[in-house]
């Protein structure tokens, strides 16, 4: 099948692009002498991820138990569940188990840990359990120095029915900055809040075997992992317009599209109106605060290469208003009714999350060389 015979909108993966992304981040982390756990919550498709184990990782973080169970099925068999654990979760996490699965979760709480230690004493399993540090003020977690730590992992080591196994953080603040030297900054603060909390465990005599970090940004640029025993990352896969304005890839590096059609023009407003709307693109305006803003994407011709300053200015639900970035009248002649371009994305877990399946196409072919499954939802 060819591009120019596919339904629209649909999704492209340049599968070239994304092996060259995954051999970056693994050759990092190798010359940093630190695991790899990938996060899966991008590419949601064995397809996908069978590609990143195969490049030298063998566990990995989910999002969601269905990832959870999708990924098990396929035979992966150390999974960490990267959001807080509830009470209610805990029978399907201890399902996962008896299947073979080394299920851990994450908590940060006193409540959450006597929550799970019940839930699993009621399953009559033993489920390891990580406590979330809170590096930077941006989601979840607690402060590597808050009494509460050692709190946490009392209940945690006293408990038969769960295992202390040690701390995570996730730096969110890494995607605020731009620039090596910003990152790198956030990298180490991710590092010194894991590294603080699992001294601190240590020296109460707890055993903490597992110190895990992770963004993107901070796995690419960090500098010194000592001490830290995993990296999490998961966009790096694909990377989008996001990653490439903050400086972590190139716009040339981004493996994830959406295929569209133009579908209309307004000669008044010089606009090109395509039928990638925020269902196909996702209503992602992460690079809103950069110093480019992309819009709701940036518009490629059919072999992936970007169209001057094209970008989707606004985005209906099945509608994407392409637009100059800077206003400059366009050539309208030049996007006939039907004419097929790429969009790429701001945030490509959100935009792979619009769509059931990758259509895969190899460097600037047109030839959609295999179909991949995907799978959305919990
Ligand atoms: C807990 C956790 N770890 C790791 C990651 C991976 O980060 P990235 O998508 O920047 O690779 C995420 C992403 O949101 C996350 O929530």
């Amino acid at each position: 099948m060819k591009l120019n015979e596919l339904d629209t909108p649909s999704l492209l993966l340049q599968q070239d692009r994304m092996t060259r992304n995954i051999a970056r981040m693994q050759a990092q982390l190798a010359r940093k002498g630190v695991a790899l756990r990938p996060h899966v919550k991008t590419g949601k498709s064995i397809d996908v991820v069978r590609r990143m184990l195969d490049a030298g990782a063998s566990a990995i973080t989910v999002s969601t138990l269905k990832e959870a169970d999708y990924f098990a099925a396929h035979g992966v068999k150390d999974i960490l569940y990267a959001v807080g654990i509830v009470p209610a979760k805990v029978a399907h996490v201890a399902e996962l188990q008896r299947r073979g699965v080394r299920m851990t979760v994450i908590l940060d709480s006193v409540e959450a840990a006597r929550g799970l230690a019940q839930a699993a004493q009621q399953q009559g399993v033993c489920i390891p359990a990580l406590i979330e540090i809170d590096c930077d003020n941006h989601r979840a977690g607690i402060l590597p120095d808050d009494a509460l730590l050692l709190d946490i992992a009392a209940v945690l080591h006293d408990a038969a029915s769960t295992e202390l196994h040690g701390v995570m953080t996730h730096s969110g603040a890494s995607y605020d900055k731009p620039g090596e030297a910003a990152i790198r900054a956030v990298a180490q603060r991710e590092r010194e809040a894991v590294l603080q909390a699992s001294q601190r465990l240590k020296a109460a005599g707890y055993p903490c075997p597992v110190v895990s970090v992770g963004s993107t940004p901070t796995a690419l640029f960090g500098e010194d992992f000592s001490g830290i025993t995993e990296v999490r990352a998961g966009v790096y896969v694909f990377f989008d317009l996001v990653m490439a304005g903050l400086g972590v890839c190139a716009v040339d590096d981004i493996a994830l599209s959406v295929l569209t059609s133009v579908i209309g023009h307004q000669p008044r407003k010089q606009q090109i109106l395509v039928d990638a709307g925020w269902m196909a693109m996702s209503r992602d305006h992460g690079t809103a605060s950069h110093a480019v803003d992309q819009g709701y994407g940036l518009v490629c011709d059919l072999q992936g290469k970007p169209i001057g300053d094209l970008i989707i200015a606004e985005a209906n639900q099945e509608h994407g208003v392409i637009m100059s970035r800077s206003g400059a009248a366009l050539d309208l002649a030049a996007y006939p009714v039907g004419m097929r371009l790429r969009i790429l994305p701001n945030h490509a877990c959100a935009t792979a999350a619009q769509h059931a399946q990758y259509q895969v196409v190899e460097g600037a072919s047109e030839q959609v060389t295999a179909t991949w499954q995907r799978f959305n939802g919990w």
